[in-house]
């Protein structure tokens, strides 16, 4: 790709790749979001081609993260027209949840999105943060060129070298490295010395897959725009329920009774649910709670199996985590909300 002037904004979130340890040395214990992103940028190299713009939207640990935090930095994307592509920095612990958001609210007009993330602290011996930073902004560099040429754009994550749709991703070890990974499809690309090598053609991120449940997904996207377009719309309640051996039923009620709108069940194996449970599930579905049940299995999608009592919501070919099904349904939720 022919280079040119790119305009890259940089939103900053917080996170562990802007934390600092507070004893030397610690890897754990650490203050997440305590570093500005001027900070982080900081005598970085960048792509000689590359203006960057960059503004702290929140210093948070990603733990905290609301819904607000989502509308703070869409509306801060907004606010910077001249970008031509956003790298997101961000805290890991939900990285996958705003990956998972902001995809769902993409549309292919729209600017390229990169997140990224570290597990290290700044000042940590070792700390991943700037390597993935610099990543990003490569990844986001090319992103733009594309998208400048015609190109559907999409939200993208960048972790460890490796390039993830953001509907791909999870967060699949808690300290180790590589703390990132895509259960059923791999890495679309991969990030070398700051040159992005694509494995997969970038412009076909978008499309659906032929799994996918095109009324579903049309189901998303408006309870995304929903959503966007009413900052106070109150937030969907909708709980995940971890299904065990001897799993007592009596959560179910109580949270019918407190007002939840929807539930996850994370059921056993192939989305199975605790006979134990039936009771109290179809009771939360008789007093009008939408119920989806999938499987507490980190890996793969449920099968469907005939007719099963619960059923496993089917709208996606791929292996979603039980967060990301989470939001899903407080879209649907938001889309069939009156208004
Ligand atoms: C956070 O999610 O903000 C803290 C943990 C991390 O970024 O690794």
């Amino acid at each position: 790709m022919p280079e040119t002037s790119l305009q890259l904004g940089i939103f900053a979130l917080g996170g562990t790749i802007a934390g600092t340890a507070n004893a030397p040395g610690a890897t754990v214990g650490y203050r997440a979001g305590a570093l500005d992103i001027s900070e982080l940028l900081r005598g970085l190299p960048f792509p000689a081609h590359c203006a960057l713009t960059a503004r702290q939207v929140a210093a948070i640990d990603s733990k905290d993260l609301t819904a607000s935090h989502w509308h703070d930095l869409l509306d801060a994307m907004d606010a910077s027209p001249g970008h031509q592509a956003a790298v997101v920095t961000h805290g890991t612990d939900t990285l996958e949840e705003t990956a998972h958001w902001l995809w769902r609210l993409h549309a292919p007009g729209q600017r390229p999105v990169v997140l990224t993330a570290a597990m290290r602290p700044a000042d940590a011996p070792g700390a991943d943060g700037p390597g993935h930073l610099v990543d990003a902004l490569a990844l986001a560099a090319d992103l733009a060129q594309r998208h400048a040429a015609g190109q559907p754009s999409a939200v993208w994550v960048t972790l460890h070298g490796q390039i993830w749709r953001g509907l791909d991703m999870d967060k699949t070890r808690p300290y180790h490295l590589p703390a990132f990974e895509s259960v059923d499809s791999g890495p679309w690309g991969l990030v070398e010395n700051s040159h992005v090598r694509w494995l997969r053609d970038p412009a076909a991120a978008l499309q659906p897959g032929p799994q996918d449940h095109a009324q579903a997904l049309a189901t998303l996207a408006a309870g995304a725009q929903r959503w966007r377009q009413d900052r106070d719309a109150p937030w969907p309640w909708v709980e995940v329920i971890y299904a065990t051996a001897q799993a007592d039923p009596r959560l179910i009620p109580a949270l019918v009774q407190a007002g939840v709108q929807g539930l996850v069940l994370a059921g056993l194996g192939n989305a199975q649910v605790p006979q134990r449970w039936e009771a109290a599930v179809e009771a939360a579905r008789a007093a009008g709670i939408t119920v989806w049940a999938s499987s507490r299995c980190t890996r793969g999608q449920p099968v469907p199996a005939g007719q099963p009592p619960f059923s496993a919501p089917q709208h996606s070919g791929q292996f979603l985590s039980l967060a990301r099904l989470r939001l899903d349904l407080c879209l649907t939720l938001l889309a069939f909300r009156r208004a």
